[in-house]
C-alpha cells in the first residue's frame, strides 16, 4: 500500500440514496486510514459552486477535503475556510475569456434557461436546456462563441437523481483552460503525483474530463449516465473501470480493482 491522490464527483457518485449510506461510511474510513498511514490525499471535484457545496455538506457525511474542486473546474480551495479560490489557478483562467460576451451570445437562444444566480460564477455561464434542444443549439452556439474569438469550453452533463432525467440537462460554459481534469492535474502537479498514482471517479458528463486528459485509474460507478457510458465504451482501456455497484459502493469495488484498498 502506499500515498494515491484520490479524486470524486459528489452528486451520484460518491454522495448517491439511502441505501449506499453504509458504504459512504466504509469509505471515508478507508480514505481517514489511507490518508494517516501513508498520506494520501483527499480532493471533490463537483459541479456545484462553494455555495451548493456548502449546502450539501450540512446534510451528508463527508470529509475534510485536502482540496476542493468547485464549479466544475474553475475553482479550488485548499484550505478549510474557503474564503478564496486559489489565486494561481484562477489567474490561468482570464486568460482569452470575456464573460459579458459570452452570455450575451447565449441570450440568442431562447431555449438556454438560465441556471440559479448562486451557478452563475467568474468563470462559469450555466444553463439548463432541453436534451432535444440541445442537439441544435450547442452546435451553433459553439460556431457563434469561436467567430468572437473567445476561448471556452462547452461542458454538456445530465442529472441522475434516482433515474436518468432528459428533460433537462445542463450547459456550462468556461473558460478553455478549465475543467474537472484540469484542476486535478494541477493539483497532481502541486503535490507530485502520477497518473497512476491518482484516481479519479464520476458518473456524468462533466467528468469524462476526469477521465480522458491523462492515464489516471478511472472508476465509473455502475449508475452512470449514458452520456458517461457511451464515453467508457468508446474509449475502452485497461486503466478505466466500471464498477457494477452504485454510487460508493461502487467506489469501493474500483479500489480494489484497482488493488489501492
Ligand atoms: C452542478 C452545478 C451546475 C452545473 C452542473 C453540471 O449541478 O450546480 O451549475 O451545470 O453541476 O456541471
Ligand atoms: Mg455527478
Amino acid at each position: 500500500m502506499k500515498a494515491f491522490l484520490f479524486v470524486t464527483d459528489l452528486d451520484d457518485t460518491l454522495v448517491g440514496d439511502k441505501k449506499s449510506l453504509n458504504f459512504l461510511e466504509q469509505l471515508n474510513e478507508e480514505l481517514i486510514n489511507h490518508r494517516k498511514t501513508y498520506g494520501s490525499k483527499i480532493v471533490y471535484a463537483t459541479g456545484r459552486s462553494l455555495t451548493l457545496y456548502q449546502q450539501l455538506i450540512k446534510t451528508q457525511k463527508l470529509l475534510e477535503p485536502d482540496a476542493l474542486i468547485t464549479a466544475v473546474g474553475t475553482e479550488i480551495y485548499f484550505n478549510s475556510n474557503y474564503k478564496t479560490p486559489d489565486l494561481k489557478w484562477s489567474s490561468k483562467l482570464s486568460i482569452g475569456w470575456n464573460r459579458d460576451l459570452v452570455e450575451k451570445i447565449a441570450a440568442n437562444f431562447e431555449d438556454l434557461v438560465l441556471q440559479q444566480a448562486s451557478e452563475q460564477l467568474p468563470f462559469k455561464v450555466s444553463y439548463l436546456v432541453k436534451e432535444e434542444a440541445a442537439k441544435k443549439v450547442i452546435p451553433q452556439l459553439d460556431n457563434l462563441l469561436k467567430k468572437e474569438n473567445i476561448k471556452f469550453n462547452l461542458i454538456y452533463s445530465g442529472n441522475f437523481s434516482g433515474s436518468e432525467n432528459l428533460e433537462s440537462k445542463n450547459l456550462d460554459i468556461l473558460p478553455f483552460d478549465t475543467d474537472k481534469g484540469l484542476a486535478m492535474k494541477y493539483l497532481q502537479n502541486e503535490w507530485g503525483h502520477s497518473a497512476y498514482e491518482t484516481v479519479v471517479c464520476g458518473d456524468s458528463g462533466n467528468d469524462i474530463a476526469l477521465f480522458s486528459r491523462g492515464e489516471e485509474r478511472g472508476i465509473i460507478v455502475g449508475n452512470a449516465l449514458s452520456e458517461l457510458r457511451e464515453w467508457y465504451t468508446a474509449n475502452k482501456t485497461d486503466y478505466r473501470y466500471l464498477a457494477k455497484s452504485f454510487y460508493a459502493e461502487g467506489i469501493l469495488e474500483g479500489l480494489r480493482h484497482f488493488k489501492f484498498i
